[in-house]
């Protein structure tokens, strides 16, 4: 199809039209050009296709589907062929509904454990979200159909979401908050991104220029279409002219005739709109030319997918005294309504219409179970008859679980939570039970950190996060031994929620949340500070034991444009099979700027069986260096020695080498009257232009050295060294005001001119 040909037989009206939906879900069609309409679905974690009434908050009805695990437990498996199988069966599903396009995935960084969205999106860290989420969309795009990332970008709370600034320095923005996007549209090209409702430094990201146009694709390349967020347009004119291609829904006709009066006027050109409606029938056209509407869409299948992707995720947070796997033979109490009707999704537009669920009560036929509700999630308490029930259950049962977890209206899409605890029912009832039994489990079901005033007591908890429509059956696999759980915490866990370096001003002032812990986000932070957490980034038990060995770099010195391969084995040094995940973290020793400790840049899962051992490769490059550099706007690598730490957390790290990195690339620089001694005699060519000057200064500076001239205390409290420590921070035009004479204010020019000559 020549779409070129096809954009200039449009009048502008039709243009103008094409740039925003036809209805809730639909681009527009031009049948007088044989241009079909193409649908669009939420997403992401199977299809919320709604055929009758419409919206974007998962109220109304949509077609029977699968739910798989939310993205807050993928992240969790840390297992990138996974994702694409997940993706895969996502895109058969869109190929079958005939959908062009679905709605995710969402890559929004974890600023903070109270968002309430967290459940939909991947870590608190950058590349783990960059690489699954790619992953993901790998799968999906394998299928002809498109995916859209989103909310594009910066958008880590659900407070005042459509109005809300996010205020976030540059070197925050490209190391934090854009790399998970860069990374997906650099590797997997996706069909559309979907930019976000809220403004980024004050500039909506539906106008934002610098973001749809110079980052996305003059900068990562991206080919695709951008969409708004539903309802994320402010000025629809100045959005075209950012890079902004389709709206949706629509603005029922008033923005496009803006776009054409705006053209007619001179205020916007012309070619902007061609450009936007090309994009967007690009992807229409991609989609409808490899339409497989034939596609199969088993569900039965995609069920047993979903209980084995949700088993490959749960994250075993404890098991003291090797209490899991529990045994298939022993009589065990499940409690807690969740054991029944799992929480495994969250609300909102992700929200899907399961075609069935699977509990790990239902789960666990033929097995020894008996089971007391322990308390009502929707009325949120439990009644002093349903502790007792639950204490007796778990009085006469060799183990008890306890099935607890966040209730829908405690996280959901449009709202944060206001703090970090599980209902105070369930706290009760998992004190009781762990009072009544010594052999306690609690299985989670909750999109995002909660605080356990009761760890101590119980022994053992699994993170099952929210998994998807047959999270039972993961459940009970996993907690007798069927599968070894293999997931790893893609976030931290603090002790409690004021720990979180953004408690202080998480959900901002008014319109304007300030994310003044820059960088410092998840591990980031609590590494840095050394700070006691309940549980660390990449923290996952298992039924074996792995080791990690013999780390070896294929090279002690590469420059910034070389490549450096660490390969590690990896060992399974217990008694059942199970997948290790193997961390790798890189760390700059020394540095002039503040850098985390550690931050992760690989990662591998390796199924191993017992007293097997595989070796893996990862291929570190500039990137797994740089820092963001605002002098240069660009990555920036600074030479010297950095550590490579292969981990089985940021906090239980085995093996560590050094590899010395050197820079290619030489910072600018520009020295004035304020530069100061220490930044001067820092850079070698500039130091030896100031040597004859620093040379009287330091004599100037010296104690006097005949002993009788020392005249005051404080000349004697005064030693050389201190002097020249002093003297760093002096600034040069110091010249002048200690000691200069009639020459130094051109000594000063003189001097100038021959540093910046360097
Ligand atoms: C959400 C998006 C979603 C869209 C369509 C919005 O409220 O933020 O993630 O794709 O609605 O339902």
């Amino acid at each position: 199809m020549d779409i070129k040909a096809l954009v200039s037989q449009l009048t502008l009206e039709e243009k103008a039209g094409l740039c925003s939906g036809g209805d809730f879900w639909h681009t527009k069609a031009v049948e007088r050009l044989g241009i079909p309409a193409s649908m669009v679905s939420d997403g992401p974690h199977g299809l919320r296709k709604q055929d009758d009434k419409a919206d974007h908050l998962g109220v109304n009805e949509s077609i029977k589907a699968v739910c798989f695990p939310a993205a807050s437990a993928t992240a969790a498996s840390f297992d990138k062929a996974m994702l694409t199988r997940m993706g895969e069966a996502v895109g058969d599903s869109c190929q079958h509904e005939k959908l062009s396009v679905v709605l995710g995935p969402a890559v929004n960084i974890k600023r903070s454990p109270l968002c309430g969205r967290n459940f939909e999106y991947f870590s608190e860290d950058p590349y783990l979200a960059g690489k699954l989420s790619a992953a993901f969309i790998h799968g999906v795009q394998s299928r002809n159909v498109g995916t859209s990332i989103k909310h594009f970008a910066a958008n880590s709370q659900e407070h005042r979401r459509m109005s809300s600034s996010a205020e976030v320095d540059e070197r925050t923005l490209r190391e934090i908050y854009l790399p998970a996007f860069e990374t997906a549209v650099k590797e997997e090209q996706p069909w559309t991104v979907m930019c976000s409702y809220n403004r980024i430094n004050g500039v909506y990201a539906s106008e934002n220029p610098w973001l749809l146009t110079e980052v996305l694709r003059n900068e990562w390349g991206f080919e695709g279409y951008v969409m708004s967020d539903w309802g994320a347009v402010s000025d629809r004119v100045a959005g075209v002219a950012a890079g902004l291609d389709l709206e949706m829904p629509s603005s029922g006709g008033v923005n496009d005739r803006k776009i054409v009066e705006a053209v007619r006027a001179g205020r916007l050109d012309e070619k902007l709109v061609d450009q936007a409606v090309e994009r967007i029938l690009n992807i229409v056209f991609r989609y409808t030319e490899n339409a497989k509407p034939d596609t199969p869409w088993d569900m039965e299948a995609q069920h047993m997918l979903a209980a084995e992707i949700a088993a490959d995720c749960m994250v075993l947070l404890k098991n003291e005294d090797a209490l899991l796997p529990l045994s298939k033979t022993d009589e065990i109490a499940f409690i807690g309504e969740f054991a029944e009707k799992p929480r495994y999704q969250g609300g909102g537009s992700s929200h899907i219409n399961s075609f069935k669920v699977t509990g790990a009560l239902e789960a666990s036929k033929g097995l020894k179970i008996t089971y007391a509700q322990g308390y009502s999630a929707a009325a949120d308490n439990a009644t002093d008859e349903q502790i007792a029930e639950a204490v007796a259950a778990a009085k006469a049962a060799k183990a008890a679980v306890v099935f607890a977890g966040l209730p829908d209206v405690y996280e959901s899409e449009g709202y944060d939570r206001v703090h970090m605890r599980l209902p105070d029912c369930q706290n009760r009832l998992i004190e009781a039970v762990a009072a009544a039994n010594p052999n306690t489990v609690v299985v989670l079901h909750n999109g995002s950190p909660v605080e356990m005033p009761w760890i101590g007591k119980v022994k053992a908890v699994l993170e099952a996060y929210l998994g998807g429509q047959a999270v039972g059956l993961a459940e009970v696999r996993v907690l007798f031994g069927d599968v070894n759980p293999s997931g790893h915490l893609p976030e931290t866990f603090p002790l409690r929620l004021a720990d979180n370096p953004s408690y202080l001003f998480y959900g901002g002032e008014g319109n304007v949340a300030e994310y003044r812990e820059g960088i410092f986000v998840g591990y980031r932070y609590y590494d840095k500070k050394e700070a006691e957490v309940l549980f660390p980034f990449g923290h996952g038990l298992s039924y074996t034991s792995f080791a990690f060995s013999d780390l070896r770099l294929s090279a002690s010195q590469i420059t910034d444009r070389d490549t450096l391969t660490a390969t590690v084995r990896v060992k399974n040094t217990g008694k059942c099979a199970g997948k290790a995940v193997v961390q790798l973290y890189v760390g700059d020793v020394e540095s002039s700027v503040f850098r985390p400790v550690r931050e992760l840049k690989g990662f591998e899962k390796v199924a191993l069986e017992p007293g097997e051992e595989k070796e893996v490769s990862f291929t570190l490059d500039k990137r797994s260096f740089a820092y963001w550099n605002t002098r240069i706007h660009d990555w920036h690598v600074e030479s010297g020695a950095f550590a490579i730490e292969i981990g089985h957390s940021s906090r239980d790290i085995s093996l560590r080498a050094e590899v010395n990195v050197q820079s290619t690339v030489e910072l600018p620089k520009h020295y004035d009257k304020d530069s100061i001694f220490m930044d001067i005699l820092a850079d070698p060519h500039a130091a030896a232009v100031l040597k004859p000057l620093l040379d009287s200064i330091r004599a100037a500076f010296a104690p006097p050295a005949d002993e009788s001239e020392k005249s005051s205390a404080a000349s004697e409290a005064i030693t050389e060294e201190m002097n020249l420590a002093m003297l760093q921070y002096m600034p040069l035009r110091g010249m002048l005001s200690f000691g200069g004479d009639a020459n130094s204010a051109q000594m000063l020019e003189q001097i100038l001119t021959e540093l910046n000559k360097v």
